[in-house]
Formats: C-alpha cells, structure tokens, sequence
C-alpha cells in the first residue's frame, strides 16, 4: 500500500467516509468556468499557477466547467505543454468522478482512472471520454468535437 493510499484510507476510516470526502472535495481543486467557442475550450496556462508564501507553484489539475458539458472536464498537466483532458462521468454507470493524487476515481464503486483517463480498476471497462487538446505559448484548447 503507497503512503498516500494508506492516509487516505486511515483518514476515511478514523473520522468516516463523508467527512474524508468532504475534506478531499474542499481541497485545493481549482475550478475555472469557461466558453467554448466553436466547440474548443480555451485556459490560460496561467490557471495551473498559484502563489504560496511568496513562491509560484503549479497544480497538477484544473477542472472545466462549461455550457458545453454536463460534467466538469478535469485538465491534468502530464508533462511540460502536454496536457490531458477527460470527462469527469464514470463510464461505468454514469456518477461524476474526482480526483485523488494522480488518479480519478468514482465515488459510487470505486472504478480508478489514470491522469489521461484511461481505466485502471473496474468495475468500469471502458475510458473516460478524453478530448483532444493543444496549446500555444499562452493557452491550452481543448476540441470538444
Ligand atoms: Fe463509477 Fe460504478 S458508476 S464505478
């Protein structure tokens, strides 16, 4: 079992599941709400930055709120100008997933995703919706279509 693996549980176990998810959901998830303009979502790359004592440091995620989907878009940073863009609804029976660490996983039974979406654990078998994405020296557009 991996230490972070071992404090999540522990914490769920020690002070109860609701108030672990509650914790984890009020964490430092940050939302950016956004437009798509022909079918393409746009983000400043300056979404993944946030200052603490004084220094510029970079989130892993943002997640995507828009018209253009009914679920949050998590947008994780899996290298340097390369990003991931995946649906957060679970492909297996349709609950919105969240993000712990490096993965996302489902809250109703525990199917886990990598960063890039794809099905590590079922019951869920098949892939998070994942969309295209590109970047310039500014931005980063995800193609919902
Ligand atoms: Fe996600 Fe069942 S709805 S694992």
């Amino acid at each position: 079992m991996q230490r972070r693996e071992f404090i999540e549980k522990g914490c769920c176990i020690a002070i109860g599941t609701p108030i672990a998810l509650a914790l984890k959901s009020c964490g430092a998830v940050h939302y950016v709400t956004t437009t798509a303009v022909q079918n393409r979502l746009t983000v400043e790359k300056s979404a993944f930055e946030f200052v603490r004592k004084e220094t510029v440091r970079y989130r892993n995620f943002v997640m995507l709120t828009s018209e253009a989907t009914p679920h949050p878009i998590c947008l994780f940073k899996i290298a340097e100008n390369k990003y991931a863009a995946s649906l957060m609804y679970c492909t297996h029976n349709g609950c919105e997933t969240n993000v712990q660490g490096d993965l996302i996983v489902c809250p109703c039974h525990g199917s886990e995703f990598s960063n890039t979406g794809n099905v590590l654990t079922g019951p869920a078998e098949d892939d998070l919706q994942a969309f295209r994405t590109e970047t310039d020296n500014e931005n980063i557009y995800v193609h919902l279509a």
